[in-house]
């Protein structure tokens, strides 16, 4: 407690101090030698770590199961630096369409550096069998994914990748670690846009990397230091402070998303509903198996039969936000084709299953009612 740089005032403060400063006094050359050699935690500059970063680190590590975690500046700048640390050129990377919009422009950058990269439909993910290969090195999934929320077997995923060494990478930001543990299931690296529900008020911007062994921390360290994507201090802080609701958020995100699912199933208006949580759906017996306590806070749903139909819906809506992002105290609402899939082009956008009438919802934390009677009236 002594040497803890985060109690300089005799008692532990109640919320982690904001420790701003980029770089650090050296007390003595010795000093200096023992934080580079990792014999005792020191801070020497702001890229390499800081110590509000390394609390929020700390406690994402532990909502997790996980060994240690490595923040970043964004949730894409955390999925860049898995794929530069355990990627080069000649390796296989086995992934599926259905995943956020963002990893397919990021796949783009991967090919140019000589990754060969196997598309999967995320409802087919048993064909994996089929495709690892020996230089298979890396399975990246979404589960649920975004925007269809289909559901992977990642213990099935995991018997795949063993198969080779090969790494097993979940982004885990549509379930968030309130419902689901991929590390215990035997993945090795949990993704997370820290961005959504693990801040969760839409004011700050991070990503996460739950490691499974303290060699893939370590080598994570490394590649954020070398290219310095370091979160700073205050939005660690934020994101601390959205961590001490996060529980209870999830958990009410969960049960608003599983009513809203229910209602627009009955609606006529509705051709499809896509929610692990309903019986009917194909991903339901997968998620009873690895998730708990509900089955998140993110669906989808098909509008009538034209993208002009699900526009004018969205447009309808009063309490609910037309907006891109999930996970934060509102409802939010878009269509996938025109906002996270924008960059994909139009066949490949509709091929593995959203529609021009796909609209996906985060249902937020607000009053059950007023969000039912918000869709009730827009489907009029
Ligand atoms: C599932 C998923 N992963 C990763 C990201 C990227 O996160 P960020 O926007 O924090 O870079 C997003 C963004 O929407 C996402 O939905």
């Amino acid at each position: 407690m002594k040497n803890d740089p985060l109690t300089p005032y005799g008692n532990r403060p109640m919320v982690t101090p904001i420790v701003s400063a980029v770089n650090y006094q050296y007390t003595s050359f010795e000093v200096l030698r023992q934080i580079t050699e990792g014999e005792i935690d020191g801070y020497t500059y702001h890229r390499d770590d800081n110590p509000t970063v390394r609390t929020v680190e700390r406690k994402i590590a532990q909502l997790e199961g996980a060994e240690d975690c490595v923040i970043s500046t964004t949730g894409m700048a955390a999925a860049t630096m898995t794929f530069l640390t355990f990627l080069q050129k000649g390796d296989h990377l086995v992934t599926f369409h259905d995943i956020y919009g963002g990893n397919y422009k990021l796949s783009l950058i991967l090919e140019k550096f000589g990754v060969e990269i196997t598309w999967l439909d995320a409802l087919n993910y048993r064909d994996v069998k089929e495709h690892i290969k020996e230089n298979t090195k890396m399975i990246f999934c979404e589960s649920p994914s975004n925007p269809l929320i289909k559901v992977i077997d990642i213990e099935y995923l995991c018997k795949q990748a063993d198969r080779v060494n090969a790494l097993l990478v979940v982004d885990n930001t549509f379930a968030t670690p309130y419902h689901q543990k991929p590390l215990a299931a035997g993945a090795d690296l949990v993704i997370h846009s820290a961005t959504k529900a693990l801040g969760g008020h839409n004011d700050l911007m991070a990503g996460a990397i739950a490691c499974s062994k303290k060699e893939y921390y370590d080598k994570l360290w490394f590649t954020r230091q070398a290219i310095g994507t370091t979160l700073d201090a205050f939005s660690a802080s934020l994101l601390e402070r959205g961590l001490k609701t996060f529980e209870i958020r999830a958990q009410k995100m969960s049960e608003n998303a599983m009513q809203i699912a229910q209602f627009l199933n009955k609606h006529p208006k509705i051709k499809k509903v896509y929610y692990p949580g309903l019986e009917t759906d194909i991903g339901h017996k997968a998620a009873i198996k690895q998730m708990k306590n509900g089955f998140g806070g993110m669906l989808a749903f098909d509008v009538g039969e034209t993208e002009n139909e699900a526009k004018i819906f969205v447009e309808r809506l009063n309490k609910i936000i037309h907006a891109v992002s999930l996970g934060c105290t509102e409802t939010l609402v878009c269509l996938p084709v025109l906002t996270t899939m924008l960059y994909m082009p139009l066949e490949r956008r509709t091929s593995f299953g959203v529609k021009p009438n796909t609209v996906r919802l985060s249902a937020g934390i607000g009053n059950i009612q007023e969000l039912l009677d918000d869709l009730g009236q827009a489907l009029l």
